[in-house]
């Protein structure tokens, strides 16, 4: 017991069934919540397939299977499975994040430097301001009865990501129209295309695929207008994201200006929802955990003694940062991976087919019974660099792993 209550605290998970679910039981679950679908068993697994219908499905599910698809054999598996191509190729086109083979070589060496670590001195004092600015507009006024954190901390993270790409504020009214319109569109794919991802032929008509039109329209709409009034005005001593993309890439290819517009959306997309779904989580997880709360706030007045903090204090901020680990490691905002063999290859000595799913899955690993000590339970302290020793870094992925791995890894931590 410490002076605010038991350290203990197990945040909820979705049921998990004793047992493997038959196919059909499967697909209402998995269109439910696809974490629902992972009984008991696939907590312990380190390795095991399923075969649905027409696919076979490889789920690697430990430090070294992780390690073989994602890093060894990653020409083999960097393909993006079929329906979250199909999902997301009419918003993001030939975007980084689905595209592969040599376009996706090509916008890696473009977009990752716009966007990793490298860029952390021109990032850390926009995320300073953004917040700032949310603090001091919450401060105003009464505080309301209720806040809904989530939408909270999108608003914040699209501000925050809209600087950062275009270099000066776009304003509440621009910030949040693309915040909807991402929403929209993500209510009309459905969480995942489930039909696809378990076999069924591409031309059948998708379960919840219908009305994406609309918002693909906004928010090319949206991000089109600001890349046009960019192109006409730009901001001439701003170190933008947009700025970098604009500059030639290696090959000496400008993008055109549908490429940069999907480049634009890839980082809309990847950039925010996720930094504000953890953050939610976060404010969730402490909020449940006084205990927490309190060693958290304790090292905040340590070290930055009720002033706003800057990229220096990074390193001393060590509590902070376990407490974010932690949440990504509990609640992954991208809790499963998965990809498609563009060859016939093999996994601990399974052949795999050509057009196999191979998935990797956050979800399972993160609380895996042979990798965590008390898995299900919030314990940030687990990230702090005594208690890491001997923990494979590829038992805790929330950032993907390999040469696909998140390209703002580094902006989304910090
Ligand atoms: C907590 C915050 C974040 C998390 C948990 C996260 C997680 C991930 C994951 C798991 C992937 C791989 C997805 C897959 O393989 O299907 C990914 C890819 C990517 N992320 Fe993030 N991300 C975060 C923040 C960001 C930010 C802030 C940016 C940039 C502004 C960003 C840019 C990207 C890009 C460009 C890719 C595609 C990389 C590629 O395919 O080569 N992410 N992210």
């Amino acid at each position: 017991m410490s002076d605010h209550g038991p350290m203990e605290f197990v945040p909820p998970f979705p049921h998990r069934p004793e047992a493997g679910l038959a196919p059909w039981a499967l697909i209402r679950s998995a269109r439910r919540n696809l974490l629902e679908i992972w009984d008991r068993e696939c907590f312990e697994l380190e390795f095991f397939t399923a075969r649905l219908l027409t696919k076979q499905i490889f789920i690697c599910n430990s430090p070294d299977t992780v390690q073989q698809a994602f890093v060894v054999q990653n020409d083999l598996f960097q393909r993006k499975s079929p329906q979250m191509r199909n999902a997301l190729r009419p918003l993001l086109g030939d975007g980084l994040f689905i595209s592969d083979g040599d376009t996706w070589k090509e916008r890696r060496k473009l977009v990752a430097p716009a966007v990793n670590a490298s860029r952390l001195p021109t990032f850390a004092p926009v995320m300073v301001d953004a917040t700032t600015e949310f603090c001091d507009r919450l401060a105003q006024g009464p505080l309301p009865a209720k806040i809904e954190v989530l939408s909270e901390m999108a608003s914040l993270t699209a501000e925050i990501i809209c600087r950062v790409i275009f270099g000066r504020s776009l304003g509440r009214d621009a910030a949040s129209e693309i915040v909807e319109a991402f929403s929209e569109y993500q209510r009309a794919i459905g969480q995942m295309d489930v039909m696809s991802l378990f076999g069924l032929p591409d031309w059948l008509p998708r379960l919840r695929g219908g009305g994406i039109a609309g918002p693909t329209r906004r928010i090319h709409k949206a991000l089109s207008q600001i890349i046009a009034s960019y192109e006409k005005d730009p901001p001439r001593d701003e170190n933008s994201i947009m700025k970098l993309l604009m500059q030639r890439s290696e090959t000496n290819a400008r993008l055109t200006a549908e490429q940069l517009r999907n480049e634009i959306a890839v980082l809309f997309m990847a950039g925010h929802e996720t930094t504000a779904n953890s953050m939610a989580w976060t404010w969730y997880l402490l909020s449940q955990s006084p205990w927490a709360e309190a060693r958290l706030h304790a090292e905040l007045d340590r070290v930055l003694g009720g002033r706003p903090p800057t990229l220096d204090d990074y390193p001393q901020l060590a509590y902070a940062r376990a407490v974010f680990e932690e949440a990504l490691r509990l609640y992954p905002p991208v809790p499963l991976l998965s990809r498609e063999a563009v060859r016939d290859g093999t996994v601990r000595g399974h052949k795999v087919r050509k057009g196999s799913l191979v998935l990797v899955v956050p979800w399972l690993l993160h609380r895996h019974s042979k990798l965590w000590d008390q898995p299900d339970y919030f314990m940030p302290e687990r990230f702090l660099a005594e208690n890491t020793a001997g923990r494979s870094k590829y038992a805790y992925i929330p950032f993907s792993i390999g040469p696909r791995t998140c390209a703002g890894a580094a902006f989304g931590l910090t």
